[in-house]
Order: structure tokens, then C-alpha cells, then sequence
């Protein structure tokens, strides 16, 4: 009974239930360049035209790079038993940049705009192309030849079409109707909106259906069903409240009267786990942090509890202060060595200490991962710095600061076109004031960090640092610079010219060359390698100095990339990770997120967010938050700021977790914690809720049993007798185990 149940979560999230009755697929195409009124006519010869490949970007087919204007002509034969439905769909994949599509020579669509017209040139570079044409258009040939015929200008390189290639094929209700979902408030409660649109010039009659489930035992809690009509440029609106319980599931299914086919959407309520912290102080942050001699201390204790605060300390080492009112330590010590104190934190509920080292000496940097923010996830290229203070703000004002995030780091998109007459890098209008920010940081205890490239250019088109090195170095000091991430993106070009692209050591050049500016400034600047992962970098980030270094792409706020990004690509990359140096799958994709002006929720679901903390923490990665603090949910908030969680990315051990055994859809990662204990991270990566025995992998652990078992999430010792837990799909326990003596 029960596998019956947990298999319907498979039928139930399988997103669209349809047919497409495909018409062509091909990646194939002839094709020219220049541009010729006749190339769009079906008549048209074009045999003496070259072959070429859709799915890839013309620069690598031989095709000269500097080509503006070219056509693709795609052949096929729609056959008469064909004609069933009411449109057409036309995926084109992408194309750099403008394109004016034609089916025998009539027009069925176009994205950006030429040169020529009035609006003038725009790229549309990275939207996938997709046209509409009614079945009963004159401009299909049934059962003849028929010419799609795709005219393109190429602003930049790279140029042309590339993606999955072109599918034609007849329009299924999906492709008809949107159906989507977000998180809202209903009757005062969490609920799920859910919007039903049709994007094409055609009436739908059909059922929508909601139901809020419980995926442990299959029980509908609430359901409802409207028979409707759906018109075009009209939406449909319908909401339910679906609580805050772990393990429920809200569907919304449309049907299509005539043909049956339906589309689902479906929504994970998001739910708490994380206890809230006592009234009383209590540190959050470990016992310990690092700093080169002389370099000035910007740390700031993380402690909990009500508002207001006092600290103190009686034994503090001469040179360092430590502010009353806010925990934050400043000042610098010269000698290098341990310096021990204790600080304690005092509120109306009561007080707490904490026993403290302070370690001076060159190799003291980063001695657990960075915790932070930085700007990328949340506004991509539209950063500005009142949105920096704003984040920075909330960090505080939310209490994030008290569980040890305390860097805030701008991306790229600060910087200015052009450099002084003298070389120096200037900031944009939108930085009005970068000395002054990294003060108002470091009075707060915060670190201020910035964003460069090796190359001329950044990976948006800003300025990079090359051969400015010293120059932009000298510069981040007189800010206050705490952080440095340095991409390789435009040091491709000159990578290329080198033509020594087979040598790890011109991949490790650029960045020793910054090194040595970053190191002969009078602070510590943390910093963070950002290639990719290209030659391993993780084998030599190290020496390169380097305090982290990104091991792959870039990540975004889906199941596919963080399995991608973490599950796949970390794997085995442990034995390089301790402190002073760390690996970096990229910043975490919680709250909202959107690369751009416009943020929306992490397309995450609740159970895929704890699998990515956990993960992330498991491999005490850089945590540096993406999303608008300043919009932070209480689900997030919660996610960010559970104490034993952090403390497991923080361990003062510095081992990173590795893959122990993969059982299935079932993962078990683990590492070493400074405490004797293994702190253990059951996933389950499939799609269906399963149960899961801890018991099984005792061996694959290298353990004899578990004399203590707590779950960290929840915060609650676990009986070690039944070591067993329904993990829901894509979902996660996240343990710390005593090891049976
Ligand atoms: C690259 C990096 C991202 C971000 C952007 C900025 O894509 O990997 O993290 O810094 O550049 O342009």
C-alpha cells in the first residue's frame, strides 16, 4: 500500500501529460552568407548552398566570425495525415542575434531587430526562438516541399543559430496554455496562486482542478474543481491556502475537453524546521578566526538572542578592541601567534561566554569558509550600490550577522568604461561612493568585497584588470577591500593568443600575477578564483595563494543545475579542501533570485533548498547568499540561520565531505567533525519519497553503529534503534552521528 502511495508523487509531478505529433527535427540546413530578397521563396535553388549545423554557433563551422548577414534554408514535407489539431509550433532554438523567419516566403516571425529598421539594431541573442502558424494557413504546402527560410544578422560574435536545432510539430495543449504557479497568501495562510493563460487566438473548454495532498499516506486534504473557458488574453486566476506541513504536495491540473490532454503544475509547500533560538545569548559562530600580521581585524562576534546586547571582555590582547554595543573586534596585532580571550554577551534574559582564539601569522587567512552575500544571483548587471547597503542592512537587521554571514560582496557591474589618464579603474554612477561603503561595513563588522577579471574586459563587458594589475590592487586597499573574485572571462582572448593553451601554467599566470599585488597590501584580502574549474584548479589554487576557487560553472535556481553543480561535479574533490583554502560550487540560489531587475522565488522547492544547504554545508563550500536579503522570507531566513547546520560548513576541522556510497536514487556524504563525530547527509535524488535505513551504510561509513544520533535540521536527539526515515523526493536527512566506541 504504502509503495502504491509514494509512486502516485511520481504521477502526480510529472509536469504534462500530451502528445506532439512532431512534424520535422532535424539540425541540419543549407546555407549562405549575404542577404538576397529570393533566398525566402520555396522555388528558390539552393543545392549549391553549403551544409551546416543548427545546433552550434556558425564561428565553429568555418564560417567567417566577422559575418554579419546570412540565411538557413530548412527542407520537409509535411504528409496530408498530418493535419490534426489547430496550430503549428516552430522551435528555432536561439539565435546571435536578429532573425526574420519565412514559410514559403511568408512572414511567421522575427526577434530583435535589423540594422535597417526604424527601431535600429537590438540583439535577442539568448531568446529561443518560437513561432506560430494555424494549421489552416495557406502558407503550409501539405504533402510538398516546404522552405523554412531564416534570415539572420549577426551584431557580435559568436554568430547565428544554435541550441537543440529545429522541431516542427503540431501544437499540443502545452504548447496552447500556460499554467503556472506562486507562493501567496490566501485567507490569511501560506497558499499557491495559480494563473491559466492560452497564448494563442483560440478558446479552450476544459476542467481546472486543485489538490493539496499529503504524500506520506496519499490523504487529499482539500480539492476543488471549475469548469471553464479559457480565451485568449484573458487568464484565470484560482487559489488555495496549503499551510506550511512538511510532506504536502498542491497540484493544479487543467483538461482539455476536446482532446483530454492536460497540463499540471504543482507546488511543495514550504516548511520550517529550524527551531527558534533561545532569548538568551548564544554564540553561533566558531571559536575561532585568523588574520596575516599587522592587517587590520574587521570580525564581528555572531551571537543570538534579544535586542539589546552588551559585550565584553576582560583578558583582550593589546591592539584589539572590541565595540560594546555591536561585538565588533577591530584594531591589529604585529607578532605573529595565539592569541586567546573570552568575550561575553549580555542581554535582559541572561548572558553567555565564549572562549576565543585569535591567530596571527601569514598562513591564518580563511581558516573556516567565507559566509556572505554577494550580488550576482539576486541583480546580475543591475547591482547599484543602495541595493549593496540594502542587502547589508538586512544582514543585520535580520540577524544573519549573528550566525557569522559577514561578507558583502559586489559583482561585476561596478565599474566605470574608461580608466583615469593615469590608469587608475574608476567606479560607474552607480558606485557613488566605495570608501565610504567598505568604512560603514567595517564599523559594522562586516568585509567588503569586489569583482575583476584577469582580461581587458569582465564577463558583462566591464573593465578588467589586465595589465593593471598593481594599479586595481593598490586601488581595492584604499577601499577597504576584503574579497576578491577574479574570472578569467575575458582573459580568453588573450589566453588564445598565447597559443600555449596546452600548458596548466598559463592558466595559473594570471592569477599569481595578482597574487602578488593582492599579498603586498597592508590587509587581508580574501581570494577567490573564479575559471570555472578549468585544469583542475583545484590542484593548484593553492598555489596560487588562493583562499578559494569556483570548480565549476555557473549555478541557477534549478534541481538540474544544483545536481549538476553539486552532486556530480564535487565528487572526489575533498582531499583539497581544508583551511586557508576552499573548494566553490557558487553561490547558493534560495530566496529571490533573478540576475537581473526582476527577482521572483528560487525555483526551488522547499525539500531541494534543505538538500542544497545541506550539500553545500556538507562541503564546506563558500556560503555566500545570492538573493535580496532585504526580501528575505521567514522559510529562508530559517534555512540560512540554523546554528548546527552552519557550524557543520564552519568546523574548525576544515574536511570537506565526500560522496561514501550511492545506493540508487540514494546518496550518503559525510565527513569528519573536530568533535569525534560524522556529520552524515542521507539525499534522496529520485522522484518519489522512499524510506531509508541509516543502518545500511554503517559499513560504507567505516562505523560499528551510532552511540548518538542527532538530526540537525530539527535539532532533536534520535533513537538509534530505528536509524530509519521516509526521505522525500529530492529531499534530505541531514545527521550527526557518535560513532559507537
Ligand atoms: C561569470 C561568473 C559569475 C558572475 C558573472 C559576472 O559568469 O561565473 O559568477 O561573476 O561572470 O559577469
Amino acid at each position: 500500500m504504502k509503495r502504491k502511495l509514494l509512486s502516485l508523487t511520481a504521477v502526480l509531478l510529472t509536469a504534462t501529460l500530451g502528445f506532439a505529433q512532431t512534424l520535422l527535427q532535424t539540425r541540419d540546413a543549407k546555407f549562405t552568407i549575404g542577404d538576397k530578397p529570393e533566398y525566402k521563396q520555396t522555388e528558390f535553388d539552393d543545392s549549391s548552398w553549403r551544409n551546416i549545423d543548427m545546433s552550434r554557433n556558425w564561428d565553429h563551422q568555418g564560417v567567417d566570425p566577422e559575418t554579419h548577414e546570412a540565411w538557413y534554408r530548412i527542407h520537409f514535407t509535411p504528409g496530408n495525415n498530418d493535419k490534426k489539431g489547430e496550430y503549428i509550433v516552430f522551435d528555432l532554438g536561439s539565435i546571435d542575434d536578429v532573425d526574420e523567419t519565412f514559410l514559403n516566403g511568408e512572414k511567421i516571425g522575427q526577434t530583435g531587430t535589423f540594422p535597417g529598421d526604424k527601431e535600429g539594431y537590438s540583439t535577442a541573442w539568448s531568446t529561443p526562438r518560437r513561432y506560430f502558424l494555424p494549421l489552416n494557413s495557406k502558407a503550409i504546402r501539405w504533402g510538398k516541399d516546404n522552405v523554412i527560410a531564416i534570415r539572420c544578422y549577426n551584431g557580435n560574435q559568436p554568430g547565428g543559430m544554435y541550441g537543440q536545432g529545429v522541431s516542427v510539430r503540431v501544437a499540443d495543449l502545452a504548447d496552447m496554455v500556460s499554467l503556472t504557479n506562486k507562493s501567496a497568501t490566501v485567507d490569511g495562510k501560506p497558499g499557491s496562486k495559480v494563473e491559466l493563460s492560452c497564448k494563442l487566438p483560440v478558446n479552450i473548454q476544459g476542467n481546472l482542478s486543485l489538490q493539496l495532498i499529503d504524500l506520506a499516506d496519499g490523504k487529499v486534504f482539500d480539492s476543488s474543481v471549475r469548469k471553464l473557458t479559457l480565451r485568449p488574453n484573458k487568464p484565470v486566476f484560482a487559489e488555495m491556502a496549503v499551510g506550511d506541513k512538511e510532506n504536502t504536495c498542491f497540484v493544479a491540473t487543467f483538461t482539455d475537453k476536446k482532446t483530454g490532454q492536460s497540463v499540471k503544475t504543482v507546488y511543495e509547500p514550504k516548511y520550517i524546521l529550524t527551531p527558534a533560538a533561545p532569548e538568551t545569548p548564544r554564540f553561533n559562530t566558531v571559536p575561532v578566526y585568523g588574520v596575516r600580521p599587522g592587517s587590520p581585524v574587521h570580525y564581528r562576534f555572531g551571537v543570538s538572542g534579544v535586542k539589546p546586547m552588551t559585550f565584553s571582555s576582560t583578558d583582550l590582547p593589546a591592539g584589539l578592541f572590541l565595540n560594546p554595543e555591536n561585538g565588533v573586534l577591530s584594531g591589529k596585532i604585529e607578532k605573529a601567534g595565539e592569541y586567546p580571550f573570552t568575550v561575553k554577551a549580555k542581554n535582559a534574559k541572561g548572558e553567555a561566554t565564549q572562549n576565543f582564539t585569535l591567530y596571527v601569522g601569514d598562513d591564518k587567512m580563511a581558516l573556516t569558509p567565507p559566509m556572505g552575500w554577494n550580488s550576482w544571483n539576486c541583480w546580475g548587471l543591475s547591482v547599484t550600490q543602495d541595493r549593496v547597503i540594502s542587502s547589508a542592512q538586512a544582514l543585520i537587521d535580520k540577524g544573519l550577522a549573528d550566525y557569522g554571514y559577514a561578507y558583502i560582496n559586489i559583482d561585476d557591474a561596478w565599474e566605470a568604461p574608461e580608466r583615469t589618464p593615469e590608469g587608475k579603474i574608476v567606479v560607474n554612477e552607480k558606485f557613488p561612493d566605495m570608501k565610504g561603503l567598505g568604512d560603514w561595513l567595517h564599523d559594522n563588522g562586516l568585509k567588503f568585497g569586489i569583482y575583476s577579471s584577469p582580461g581587458d574586459l569582465t564577463c558583462g563587458g566591464y573593465l578588467g584588470s589586465l595589465d593593471h594589475e598593481q594599479q586595481d590592487a593598490e586601488s581595492y586597499n584604499e577601499w577597504g577591500i576584503d574579497y576578491l573574485k577574479y574570472d578569467w572571462c575575458g582573459y580568453n582572448t588573450k589566453h588564445v593568443k598565447e597559443r600555449d593553451r596546452a600548458t596548466v601554467s598559463s592558466y595559473i599566470r594570471p592569477y599569481l600575477h595578482m597574487e602578488k599585488y593582492l599579498r603586498e597590501q597592508p590587509r587581508d584580502i580574501f581570494y577567490s578564483l573564479c575559471q570555472y574549474g578549468m585544469r583542475d584548479v583545484w590542484k593548484w589554487g593553492r598555489d596560487v595563494d588562493a583562499n578559494s576557487w569556483r570548480t565549476t560553472g555557473d549555478i541557477v535556481d534549478t534541481w538540474p543545475s544544483v545536481l549538476e553543480i553539486g552532486f556530480k561535479s564535487q565528487k572526489g574533490l575533498a582531499p583539497y579542501a581544508g583551511p586557508g583554502g576552499w573548494n566553490d560550487p557558487d553561490m547558493l540560489v534560495v530566496g529571490k533570485v533573478g540576475w537581473s531587475d526582476n527577482l521572483r522565488d528560487s525555483r526551488l522547492t522547499a525539500n531541494e533548498q534543505y538538500s542544497h544547504i545541506s550539500l553545500w554545508s556538507l562541503l564546506a563550500s563558500n556560503m555566500l547568499i545570492g538573493c535580496d536579503i532585504s526580501q528575505l522570507d521567514d522559510f529562508t531566513l530559517n534555512l540560512l540561520c540554523n546554528n548546527e547546520v552552519n557550524a557543520i560548513n564552519q568546523d574548525v576541522l576544515g574536511k570537506q565531505a565526500d560522496l561514501v556510497t550511492e545506493d540508487g536514487d540514494i546518496q550518503v556524504w559525510a565527513r569528519p567533525l573536530s568533535d569525534g563525530t560524522i556529520a552524515v547527509g542521507l539525499f534522496n535524488l529520485g522522484e518519489e519519497g522512499t524510506n531509508v535505513n541509516l543502518g545500511k551504510y554503517y559499513k560504507a561509513l567505516g562505523i560499528n553503529g551510532a552511540a548518538g544520533l542527532r538530526d540537525v535540521w530539527r535539532q532533536t536527539d534520535l533513537d538509534t534503534s530505528k536509524p530509519e526515515w521516509m526521505i522525500p523526493r529530492h529531499g534530505v536527512r541531514l545527521l550527526k552521528v557518535t560513532p559507537r566506541k
